[in-house]
């Protein structure tokens, strides 16, 4: 049914008018807003969260698709959804065409996400090293056979998440091989692999002049912060866009690039709902998690500085965290 829908208007179902410019008063630019995937970061809690705060869908953090055959219980766990989880799609990693297959095979025995989205876009060199993800923008028929491998084991939408490039422009080739072994939407993270996440410009128009091009729906991903980001995609076919760091500390962005506001007590709220989360959780990830996400919470605050100095110093044990917590945000842990 959702891929009916992908076919015929965009990404997903819900979709929400986003009121453009004073100087354009009758058009309404229609585009979803998801959660961009971030490795160790959008796990199914954060997600939650991110529902919570506005999102359309949600993106998992990268799962290896070689750990996965090999039975690795933590990264099995990644592919774990909340059943209050509405739209989330799973990203898999791997350069080996039946190495993914194999693995999609024994997570969809367990799972059925919204989706199942192929990385295509990692710069980190151990994963480039694997012939993974953004290593698949130089082999771009190695990446239209992943596409073909998993088209063929599953009907749930299929997507790949690009760059522009390796060292070079060559999205659309890569594009070309996405759409041609039946891909149902693709994201583009317009950045070369060699700019990883930050140098660089992140070239709105490159995804823009895809969305033109291409048949299938394109999702942007890269720098989008504030609603006058969405701006830019005024007029254009652009399906949708994602919110990676801008969602960190922040995971009620999505309402507010949808022109809603939330109060001070709402962002208390959420906050307070995710710091108990770990709180009862107790485990070591969980303990870093809440000095991590206590760090984004704090950024614009005054006095930031001495609380993030005051949350990883060693010294200071998760009580006494959650103490300064308390007090920085006003809250009650
Ligand atoms: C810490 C971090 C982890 C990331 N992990 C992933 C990942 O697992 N899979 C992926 O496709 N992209 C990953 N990305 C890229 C983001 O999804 C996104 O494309 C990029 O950060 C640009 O968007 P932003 O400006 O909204 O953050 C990651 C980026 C960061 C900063």
């Amino acid at each position: 049914m959702w891929k009916e829908t992908n076919k015929k208007y965009s990404v997903f179902f819900t979709i929400f008018c986003y009121t453009p410019p004073l100087f354009q008063p009758f058009e309404v630019i229609i585009l979803e807003i998801y959660l961009a995937p971030l490795a160790e970061i959008t796990s199914k809690e954060f997600r939650l969260l991110c529902y919570e705060g506005g999102a359309d869908g949600c993106f998992s953090e990268m799962i290896s698709a070689k750990a996965v055959t090999l039975r690795n219980k933590k990264t099995i766990s990644l592919s774990e959804i909340d059943e209050s989880e509405p739209r989330t799609v799973l990203q898999f990693f791997g350069g080996e065409p039946d190495v993914i297959r194999e693995a999609a095979e024994k997570i969809l025995e367990r799972v059925t996400p919204a989706g199942i989205d192929i990385n295509a876009g990692c710069p980190v060199r151990k994963v480039v090293a694997a012939k993974a993800g953004s290593a698949l923008m130089d082999d771009p028929e190695r990446l239209g056979r992943i596409v073909k491998t998993l088209r063929g084991v599953t009907n749930l939408p299929l997507s790949v998440k690009i760059r522009k490039g390796f060292k070079t422009p060559n999205y659309e080739r890569c594009a070309a091989e996405a759409v041609d072994n039946g891909a149902d939407f693709l994201t583009i993270h317009p950045r070369l692999r060699t700019d990883m996440f930050t140098a660089g410009s992140c070239d709105f128009d490159v995804s823009i002049e895809l969305a033109e091009k291409l048949p299938i729906p394109v999702i942007h991903s890269g720098d989008i912060r504030e609603k006058s980001d969405l701006d830019r995609f005024s007029g254009t076919k652009i399906a949708g866009v994602m919110v990676g760091r801008g969602a960190l500390g922040r995971p009620w962005v999505f309402r507010e690039l949808k022109g809603g506001t939330v109060t001070d007590d709402e962002k208390k709220e959420i906050m307070t709902k995710h710091f108990r989360y770990y709180i009862d959780l107790d485990t070591k990830t969980a303990r870093t998690m809440i000095r991590r996400h206590a760090s984004w919470y704090s950024t614009g605050f005054r006095g930031s500085a001495d609380f993030r100095r005051f949350i990883f110093d060693p010294a200071n044990d998760i009580p006494q965290v959650i103490r300064i917590i308390n007090e920085f945000f006003e809250i009650e842990l």
